[in-house]
């Protein structure tokens, strides 16, 4: 991996994904909106900055170019398939092979397993429909998204992150295939940890083609999976 694309690079998970990628010595080609260029002004001189829409195709197609590996951030931001297009030009663009994480929330499925508590339903229910009501968000956008990265044959993995928190990172979080399996009861990770998950994933040929869920590695529920193990 050398050369990697950050799609959505000026955001808090991003800014964290553009520090863990250039401490591991990748070259780093960022896009997010031009109004937001300014917020990247930290890494100025160290990155590429490609200013525009993410789910402008020809923004994408010119980002991505010579990249081995693009991390994108899904945001539920719009009603205008902002997610669903900026997944679908990622799809469409990257060189083949090319290795693409993508970052959701747990309230994303892949096969239907997940066990959701009723009040985390409740939350993404009102949340949802308080987004399409006032025009801010669109979850199903996100949903959208998730369901052509799933169907495509690239390289991919969607990481879906907890409830998340700022702070010093603990270390790469634990993951498990289900929402609802033990390890991920304590629902937190810290932000920079996320964003380390999803840098590492780069490398991580056995995250190809998984939906990992994510959970803080020195939280409750992690810790005490790591008791039985031992
Ligand atoms: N927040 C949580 O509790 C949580 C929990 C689990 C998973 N996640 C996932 O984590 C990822 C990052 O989420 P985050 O909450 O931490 O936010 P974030 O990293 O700050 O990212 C927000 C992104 O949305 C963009 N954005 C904001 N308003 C927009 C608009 N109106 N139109 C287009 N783009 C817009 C921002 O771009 P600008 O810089 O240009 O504004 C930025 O790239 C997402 O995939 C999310 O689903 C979040």
């Amino acid at each position: 991996m050398s050369k990697i694309c950050i799609v959505g690079a000026s955001g808090k998970l991003g800014q964290y994904m553009v520090q863990h990628a250039l401490d591991r010595g990748f070259e780093v080609v960022g896009v997010c909106r031009e109004r937001s260029v300014s917020k990247l002004d930290t890494f100025k001189g160290r990155i590429t900055v490609i200013p525009g829409a993410t789910n402008d195709r020809e923004v994408i197609k010119k980002a991505v170019a010579g990249c081995d590996g693009v991390l994108t951030v899904l945001v539920p931001w719009g009603v205008h398939q902002y997610s669903s297009g900026t997944a679908q030009a990622v799809l469409d663009h990257a060189r083949p092979g090319a290795r693409l994480i993508f970052s959701c929330g747990w309230h994303i499925t892949r096969d239907g397993q997940d066990v959701y508590s009723r009040s985390s339903e409740v939350v993404v229910k009102a949340f949802g429909w308080l987004g399409r009501l006032v025009r801010a968000v669109d979850l199903d956008d996100q949903v959208e998204a998730c369901r052509r990265v799933f169907a495509s044959d690239t390289r991919w993995t969607v990481v879906r992150g907890s409830d998340l928190e700022e702070g010093e990172s603990q270390g790469l979080p634990v993951w498990s295939r289900h929402v609802g399996d033990p390890i991920l009861e304590s629902n937190i990770t810290r932000r920079i940890d996320f964003a380390l998950f999803m840098v590492e994933a780069l490398e991580n040929g056995e995250l190809i083609h998984e939906a990992p869920a994510i959970v803080g590695c020195q939280t409750p529920s992690a810790l005490a999976f790591k008791m039985v193990r031992t």
